[in-house]
C-alpha cells in the first residue's frame, strides 16, 4: 500500500492529506471537545468524498485514515499483552476522616506540608493503556491483571475520540515526544447505555447491569464493528514515556494530554490544601445527577512527579493518590419476594418485592435482579437484607446481600418457572446465555410487540397497522395473534376510535396485499428469534417452503447460509412449541405464501467454503460475502479442513496460521475476484 505506486498522484495525495485532516479536525471538535463547528450532515458529505477518493485508489488507504476506524476482526480471541510498568489500583476511602489521614501520612512521608494535590473525577468506566509510536496508535491493551492485559486495538481504533495519529508537530507543541503511552478511562455514557440496552430488550438481548459492564462487553467484543456503533467514550489521565511518567507535575501531564488532541476531563482543579480538596469533593457530588457519565467518587493525586517517586507504592496502589468514593445512592431493606415480569420480546426479568425504603427523595418498592446469573452472583434469596441502589434513570437495583448480626440471611431460594407467569408457555435458556424467555409467540405480553414487527415495512408492509392501531387491537382482544390481523372485518374497525370508514378500507385492502408477499417475508414475520431479514431470505431460498422449513432438522437447517447452531436451534425451538405451529396453520389458512423459489443461485463457487480474515482492501466484508454466496459459495466463520479457501487481506490473524496449519489454499483479493469471474 505504498504511495510509490502512483507517482502521477502526488496532487492527489494532497488532497487525500487535506481531506483528511479536515475530517480530523471535525471529528476532534464533536467528539473530544463536545463542540461541532458543522452539521452531521456537512460531515458525511466530508467523509463520503474520502470515501469515494480511496475506493477509486485503495493503494493509497494508509491505517490512520478516517474511513479505517473498523476494520479487521480480531481473530478468535484476544491476544495478550505485557504492560510497559503495572497498571495500579487506588485505594479507596469513604469519609472525610479517612482521607484526612491519609493526608497527614502524605505530609509525614515527604516531610513537607505544602503538597498541591490535583483532583480528577473518578470516571466508572475501565481503564485502558493506549501505546502511540511515531505518532500512530498502535495498541491498545485492557488493564488484565495490572501487569499483563489484553490486546484490544482493533476495538479502542473504532472509538473516536480517540486519536489514531498524531501529526509531530502537534506534539511538539504539547511537548510530548513521538513514542509515548496514554492511560485513562473507556467509559459508556448514559445515553449510549440506556440506547444500547433498549435496542438489545428489542431484539430478545439480555441487557447490562450498568455503563461499566457495558463497556467492559463492548471493549472485549470480538466484532469491531459492534464495538464502533456502541459509542465509547475515553479521557486520558496518565503519560508514560518508557514506562514512566514523563512530565514533573501531574497537572502538566493533563494539559499535555489535552493540548495533544486527547479528550481530558474537564472537571479537575489543582488544590493547595485539603480544604480545597474537600471543597472540590463536595463540590462535585452536586453535579453528579447531572452528568451524562457515571462516577464513583473523586481521585486526589499528589501534583508533583518525584514526590510521587518519594511516597512510592503499597502492594497495588501508590501512596500518593487515593479514590475518595462517594456514598451509593442506595438503601438497605428486605427482599419480601422474587417475582417475575415478562418483558415485551418474551424475556423473564426477576425483580425483588421489597420492604418501601426511601432512597434520594423517592420510595422504592421494586428492583430489579436481571436474571438468574446476577441472582446467582449476588446469592440473594427471599428474606435477605439487601443494597438497592438507584442512578440516573436506570431502575433501582440489588447490588448486594447485607449479612450482619442485624440482618439474618434469609432461606427461600428462588427459581424461574418453568412455564411462563403470563401465558403457561414454555420457559428456556439458551446455553450460554443469561435471559429465560417465552418461546409462545402468541404470549400477551409479546403480542403487541409481535404484531408491531409483523406489520412493519421490510416485513408484511401493512400500512397503517402503527402503534394506535395496535394498541386499539389488543387492548380490545381484537387481535390475539399475528393470524388474527387476517381476520379483522370491517365491522371490527370501524368500532375503533379514529377510523372512519375510508381509513378502515385502507387497513383491509393493505392487509389483503400483504398476502402477496413472498414466503420470506412470512417467515421473517414469524419473529422467530435470530431469524432476521436475510436469514428468512435463506431459509426461504433454500428450502422453497415453509412445510419443508418446519420438517428440517438441526443439520439440515445448518446447510442453510449463514445458520450455526444458535440459529438452527432457535428455529426448532419456535417450531416445537405446539402453539406456534398452530399460529403457522392459521396463517396458511389465510391465504400467505407458504411456497417460493428456491434459488438458483450461481454454480461458479457451488460446493466452496471461504473463510474471510484480515482487512480486505476493495471489498466491505459484507460485500465479499455476499459475492461468494451468489456465486453458489459458502462462507463460513472459522477454518477447518472443509475451508476450500481462505481470503487473506492485511494484518490477517489466527486464521491465517490455521490455514496454513491444515495446508487450506490462501488466496488474496484479486484471486477471489478471478475465481468471481
Ligand atoms: S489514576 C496509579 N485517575 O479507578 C493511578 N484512575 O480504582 C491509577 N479511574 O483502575 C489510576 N478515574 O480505572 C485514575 N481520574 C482517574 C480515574 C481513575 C477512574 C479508575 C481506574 C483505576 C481505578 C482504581
Amino acid at each position: 500500500m505504498s504511495a510509490a505506486k502512483h507517482p502521477k498522484g502526488k496532487d492527489l495525495e494532497k488532497k487525500l492529506d487535506a481531506v483528511r485532516e479536515k475530517i480530523r479536525h471535525h471529528e476532534y471538535r464533536y467528539y473530544v471537545l463536545d463542540n461541532p463547528e458543522i452539521s452531521d450532515a456537512q460531515f458525511d458529505v466530508l467523509m463520503n468524498e474520502l470515501k469515494a477518493i480511496e475506493a477509486e485508489h485503495p493503494e493509497l488507504i494508509t491505517p490512520d485514515s478516517p474511513t479505517q476506524r473498523v476494520g479487521g476482526k480480531p481473530r478468535e480471541g484476544f491476544v495478550k499483552a505485557q504492560h510497559s510498568s503495572p497498571m495500579l489500583s487506588l485505594d479507596n476511602t469513604y469519609n472525610e476522616d479517612d482521607l484526612r489521614n491519609w493526608e497527614r501520612r502524605v505530609h509525614e512521608l515527604t516531610g513537607r506540608s505544602d503538597v498541591d494535590y490535583v483532583c480528577e473525577l473518578k470516571l466508572d468506566g475501565m481503564s485502558l493503556a493506549l501505546r502511540y509510536e511515531d505518532g500512530q496508535l498502535v495498541r491498545g491493551i485492557t488493564r488484565g491483571d495490572g501487569s499483563i492485559g489484553e490486546d484490544v486495538t482493533l476495538n479502542v481504533r473504532t472509538v473516536r475520540s480517540i486519536p489514531l495519529s498524531i501529526p509531530k508537530d502537534k506534539l511538539k507543541k504539547a511537548g510530548v515526544p513521538a513514542n509515548f503511552e496514554v492511560r485513562g478511562e473507556m467509559l459508556m455514557p448514559l445515553a449510549a447505555f440506556k440506547k444500547m440496552n433498549d435496542e438489545r430488550a428489542a431484539h430478545g438481548l439480555s441487557t447490562f447491569a450498568n455503563p461499566r459492564n457495558a463497556t467492559a462487553g463492548t471493549v472485549r467484543q470480538l466484532e469491531p464493528s459492534i464495538t464502533a456503533q456502541r459509542r465509547l467514550d475515553y479521557f486520558g489521565y496518565m503519560l508514560l514515556v518508557d514506562g514512566r511518567t514523563y512530565f514533573d507535575r501531574h497537572w502538566r501531564t493533563l494539559e499535555a494530554l489535552d493540548a495533544a488532541g486527547f479528550k481530558v476531563n474537564s472537571y479537575r482543579t489543582l488544590a493547595k490544601n485539603f480544604d480545597e480538596v474537600w471543597r472540590f469533593i463536595e463540590k462535585e457530588e452536586k453535579k453528579r445527577e447531572s452528568l451524562p457519565y457515571e462516577i464513583d467518587g473523586i481521585v486526589v493525586k499528589v501534583d508533583r512527579t518525584p514526590l510521587q517517586q518519594e511516597l512510592g507504592f503499597t502492594g497495588k496502589a501508590p501512596r500518593w493518590a487515593i479514590a475518595y468514593k462517594y456514598a451509593a445512592r442506595g438503601g438497605i431493606t428486605q427482599v419480601e419476594d422474587i417475582l417475575v415480569q415478562v418483558g415485551r420480546t418474551g424475556k423473564l426479568t426477576p425483580v425483588a418485592a421489597l420492604t418501601p425504603v426511601p432512597i434520594g427523595g423517592t420510595t422504592v418498592s421494586r428492583a430489579t435482579l436481571h436474571n438468574m446469573d446476577e441472582i446467582e452472583r449476588l446469592g440473594v434469596k427471599i428474606g435477605d437484607w439487601v443494597e438497592v441502589e438507584r442512578g440516573g434513570d436506570v431502575i433501582p437495583k440489588v447490588t448486594r446481600v447485607v449479612d450482619d448480626k442485624d440482618h439474618p440471611r434469609g432461606h427461600k431460594e428462588f427459581h424461574m418457572p418453568e412455564r411462563c407467569p403470563v401465558c403457561g408457555g414454555h420457559v428456556i435458556r439458551t446455553e450460554g446465555e443469561a435471559d429465560h424467555r417465552c418461546v409462545n409467540a402468541n404470549c400477551p405480553a409479546k403480542l403487541r410487540e409481535t404484531i408491531l414487527h409483523f406489520a412493519s415495512r421490510h416485513v408484511m408492509n401493512i400500512e397503517g397497522m402503527g402503534d394506535a392501531l395496535v394498541n386499539q387491537l389488543t387492548d380490545k382482544g381484537l387481535v390475539k395473534n399475528v393470524a388474527g390481523i387476517y381476520k379483522l372485518t370491517k365491522d371490527d374497525l370501524l368500532s375503533l376510535e379514529r377510523m372512519g370508514d375510508k381509513s378502515a378500507q385502507n387497513v383491509l385492502d393493505e392487509i389483503e396485499a400483504s398476502k402477496k408477499l413472498p414466503l420470506e417475508r412470512v417467515i421473517f414475520g414469524l419473529g422467530i428469534r435470530f431469524v432476521g431479514e436475510r436469514t428468512a431470505q435463506f431459509l426461504a431460498e433454500h428450502f422453497g417452503s415453509m412445510d419443508a422449513l418446519m420438517q428440517a432438522n438441526l443439520e439440515e437447517l445448518q446447510e442453510v447460509n449463514e445458520v450455526g447452531p444458535r440459529i438452527a436451534e432457535s428455529i426448532l425451538e419456535f417450531f416445537a412449541e405446539p402453539k406456534n405451529r398452530e399460529l403457522v396453520e392459521q396463517l396458511r389458512k389465510a391465504g400467505l405464501a407458504f411456497t417460493g423459489k428456491k434459488k438458483e443461485r450461481g454454480t461458479k463457487l457451488a460446493g466452496k467454503t471461504f473463510v474471510l480474515t484480515g482487512t480486505l482492501g476493495h471489498f466491505t466484508r459484507d460485500e465479499a460475502k455476499k459475492l461468494i454466496e451468489d456465486a453458489g459459495g459458502r462462507v463460513s466463520g472459522s477454518v477447518s479442513k472443509k475451508t476450500d479457501y481462505v481470503v487473506a487481506g492485511s494484518e490477517a490473524g489466527s486464521k491465517l496460521d490455521k490455514a496454513k496449519e491444515l495446508g487450506v489454499a490462501v488466496i488474496d483479493e484479486e484471486e477471489m475476484a478471478r475465481l468471481l469471474r
